[in-house]
């Protein structure tokens, strides 16, 4: 079987060290926040090369977080892309606020820059640009548009820990950048946890203070925040494994190229992802998708689907967005599959997945 996803093959080297320092955390009597956390926070700043990071409960929570505390008049508009995880509209949701839809870019799996220009009113006060599948958005391009208008961009960076754009590191480009640390990123934890990065000291007080239910100090309540704090156990775990984020991003991108120069069947799209990006996902797009999987079943090849449903397509939204078309959103919906991109994938895995796509 060819897996997907192989976490355990991952860590196999890293184990001992994680099970020795989640056993001292268990004996410190120290589950929640602590120097552990915070030593994490830190090195993830470093990574990113951003001023400021504060852990929190999940990625879904450090998008509500950051639109939360900008303090926004209820129902301002919030754009979003249509193709994306579920989270980012739920996130602009809950914080009561409004999404508001732009299609991705021809052959790319992230938002039209130039269909945000046409999106924008004098409601718009965030823009939430995904760098889905760690294709990363040009987010100087959005900020020329912007130009001196009072919007915020809070970027979606939950499957691009380590993207660069211009030698930029993710998470360091926008005013506030929110990660997924879910275990399946390429960041991930063992459990749910989340991560906030930003250059403003404003914003990383109110952060720090938000997750917290609003505390700085222990029964004075200041803002009315979340509970979204990063377990100490699942900070020890994460250290571990940002010390192997940079080599299995670069094994993603080998597999990636190995996938660009070698699948030629005409029945297969792919897509163009930014030059310096980390594949947390490499999508295919495929008109007759039951039959590829069929194929890849018999094959003993596993493989995924993001995301089957465009934003406007979703059970709960559909009606928020009726008789809206976004083309290239949803050809992605209908059409995607995700080819393995693990790091730990050997070349015999590889070679077997584009000759089996080859065949078919
Ligand atoms: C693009 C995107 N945004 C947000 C999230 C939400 O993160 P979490 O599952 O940690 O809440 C995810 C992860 O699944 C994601 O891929």
């Amino acid at each position: 079987m060819i897996k997907f996803l192989n976490i355990g093959k991952q860590d196999a080297k890293i184990k001992n060290s994680i099970v020795k320092d989640i056993k001292k955390i268990i004996s410190k009597n120290n589950f929640i926040l602590g120097e552990e956390v915070y030593n994490f926070e830190k090195s993830f700043a470093k990574f990113c090369n951003a001023n400021y990071a504060i852990s929190c409960a999940n990625g879904t929570d450090a998008l509500t977080i950051a639109l939360k505390i900008l303090n926004l008049p209820k129902n301002s508009e919030v754009i979003i892309p249509a193709m994306t995880y579920c989270s980012t509209a739920f996130s602009v949701i809950n914080a009561g606020l409004k999404p508001i839809l732009v299609d991705l870019e021809k052959n790319k799996p992230t938002i039209c820059i130039k269909e945000i220009k046409k999106k924008i009113t004098s409601k718009t006060k965030v823009i939430m640009p995904v760098h889905l599948y760690g294709s990363v958005v040009d987010i100087n391009e959005i900020k020329k548009i912007i130009k001196n208008k009072k919007i915020f961009i809070i970027d979606d960076c939950s499957q691009a820990h380590g993207s660069k754009l211009d030698n930029k590191r993710v998470g360091s480009l926008a005013d506030i950048s929110c990660f997924s640390l879910y275990p399946g990123k390429n960041l991930g934890a063992y459990g749910d946890a989340g991560i906030i990065t930003t250059n403003n000291i404003k914003f990383f007080k109110k952060i720090k203070n938000f997750r917290n239910l609003g505390s700085d100090k222990k029964f004075i309540h200041t803002q009315i925040g979340f509970n979204s704090r990063l377990d100490t156990i699942q900070a020890v775990v994460l250290t571990h494994k940002l010390k192997n984020l940079e080599k299995y991003n670069k094994k993603r991108s080998v597999i990636a190229k190995y996938y660009d120069e070698n699948i030629n069947n005409d029945k297969i799209k792919k897509l163009n992802y930014s030059k310096q990006s980390v594949y947390h996902q490499y999508v295919i797009l495929i008109k007759n998708r039951i039959k590829l999987k069929k194929l890849l079943e018999k094959n003993k090849i596993q493989y995924g689907f993001h995301y089957p449903q465009s934003i406007n397509q979703l059970d709960c939204l559909k009606k928020n967005f009726k008789n809206k078309k976004f083309k290239y959103a949803e050809n992605i919906a209908n059409n995607c599959l995700s080819l393995p991109i693990d790091p730990t994938l050997n070349i015999e895995d590889i070679k077997r997945i584009v000759s089996v796509l080859n065949s078919f």
